[in-house]
């Protein structure tokens, strides 16, 4: 920032507080408008208008990634510090979106130089996850693609560089919409995320993405299955997962305090069948304000680095809450189901074979447009001739192609005894009725999406299955 000192406000653990408010005390970047005991005090303060950018540590009790964020929406610039040689403070800080990151114990030179990079930035809120990334870059830089690959690598089983995670965030425009995530085949180890939304009226989400979930999955191909519904989780009823399972609840608290990694998340989404785990949704539909957007922004972003594909059964809400989304610590409901959106590779919409499901699974299509553009494949599913008359495939077809002008449909037939059954004995189709119409459709289903990559295990030949707990 050229010329003008900075109005600059701390909030760092008493460790640290008076050495580094010494040392910023005789910048000539900055100037130290308040020091601040702890988080609420600052929020206060930044609430009030003081402070163009702010200190804080990574063990300031209460920080996390929505409040960087919130700091970030009042547009201060955030610089991280944490105790010396504590790298876990220091990834934490970079995975809440802190981009300037400094021990303790930096002397003022090094501080005022990431003063300066951060109040030569742009004010305004950022994707946390890109400023993060471009952090990286700018620490490693590589010579050529193969390399930046290499360097950005965390871990021997492919996650993602950082240069695949940069490469469709190029320009100037962190701060510009994101365009629709554009699938990224060919990078290995990085999973791909499907989600099965659909319209209000049980519809068959659920259904969908566990029978989904199931085919595709096996030894060979690792799938994961979370249950982001804020509104009525049932993955784990479903698949007779006893409710303690700490599932998304615990993930999004482990993102929130930047201690959610791969093994993290692994250790929290038991396997249920071979190559298939399940991170098990909200017990009670009260406890929606757990699952925070943000929170679950990371826990996707983790996800592609634990299984090759991720299947997410989200609730039906796609509202965005205009008016809480200028408060960035305003809670949205529908937060999780906009946040998988965003990021997915590809959509399916579950609509129900009747004449009120078809009517919302149109209008439903029109919301989708609105939140995402992700290539997406249409599932109608209960499709019965006491619900649209005879030859019920063809009319609802005909429905669909006159309505909402759609020509490809994957027709899923109604088919009680197998779903009923498979329900009460706690299993997937795959297992309880490998040979019914149903499962076939959904069998289909995982092939069309994944081009035969997954399981394919022929109708008739159950897998083996490990439970951790059973209920029934
Ligand atoms: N093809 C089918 N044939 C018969 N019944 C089905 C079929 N698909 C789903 N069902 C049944 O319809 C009901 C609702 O399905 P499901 O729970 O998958 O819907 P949902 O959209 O996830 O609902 P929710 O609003 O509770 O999230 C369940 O009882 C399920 O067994
Ligand atoms: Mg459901």
């Amino acid at each position: 920032m050229p010329g003008s000192s900075q109005p600059l406000l701390t909030a760092i653990t008493h460790r640290w507080e008076s050495g580094l408010a010494e040392r910023l005390g005789r910048s000539d970047v900055v100037h130290v408008v308040h020091r601040c005991a702890d988080l609420a005090e600052l929020l206060g303060t930044v609430e009030a208008g003081l402070g163009r950018v702010v200190v804080v540590s990574s063990d300031l009790r209460g920080l996390d990634r929505a409040v960087v964020s919130d700091l970030g929406g009042h547009g201060l610039q955030v610089l991280g510090v944490h105790p010396p040689d504590d790298e876990d403070g220091a990834r934490a800080l970079r995975r809440w979106g802190v981009t300037e990151v400094l021990p303790a114990d930096a002397d003022l030179a090094t501080l005022e130089t990431a003063l300066e990079r951060l109040l030569g930035e742009r004010a305004g809120p950022a994707s946390d996850w890109d400023r993060a990334v471009e952090d990286e870059l700018e620490q490693e830089p590589a010579a050529d693609p193969g390399e930046a690959r290499a360097a950005g690598a965390e871990d021997a089983d492919g996650a993602p560089a950082a240069g695949d995670v940069a490469a469709d965030r190029d320009g100037p425009g962190a701060q510009e919409p994101r365009e629709p995530h554009e699938p990224e085949d060919g990078v290995p180890g990085r999973g791909r995320v499907v989600v099965v939304w659909g319209p209000a009226g049980s519809p068959g989400r659920t259904t969908v993405a566990v029978n989904l979930a199931a085919e595709i999955a096996s030894p060979v191909c690792g799938v994961l299955l979370i249950d982001a519904d804020t509104y009525a989780a049932s993955v784990a009823q479903v698949l007779s997962v006893l409710d303690e399972a700490p599932g998304v609840a615990a993930a999004a608290r482990a993102a929130d305090q930047g201690t959610l990694d791969r093994e993290a998340l692994a250790a929290l989404a038991p396997e249920v069948l071979p190559g298939l785990r399940v991170l098990t949704g909200l017990p009670r539909a009260d406890r929606w304000p757990e699952l925070r957007e943000h929170a679950f922004a990371d826990i996707l972003e983790i996800s592609r680095q634990l299984a090759d594909w991720v299947v997410v059964d989200v609730g039906f809400g796609l509202e965005q809450d205009e008016e809480l989304s200028f408060d960035t610590r305003a809670l949205r409901r529908n937060g999780p189901t906009l946040a998988a959106l965003e990021v997915a590779d590809q959509v399916v919409v579950a609509g129900a074979g009747d004449p009120v499901g078809l009517q919302r699974l149109v209008r439903g299509l029109d919301a989708l447009d609105e939140v995402n553009r992700a290539p997406r494949t249409v599932v109608v599913t209960r499709v019965r001739a006491s619900a649209v008359g005879s030859d019920p495939h063809r009319r609802v077809r005909d429905a669909l192609a006159r309505f909402a002008g759609l020509r490809d449909v994957h027709l899923v037939p109604d088919d009680r005894a197998a779903l009923d059954g498979a329900l009460l004995a706690g299993r997937v189709l795959r297992e309880h009725a490998p040979r019914s119409l149903a499962r076939q459709a959904l069998r289909d289903l995982a092939e069309r999406l994944t081009g035969g990559a997954g399981a394919a295990v022929p109708a008739g030949r159950q897998p083996r299955r490990w439970r951790l707990r059973s209920s029934g």
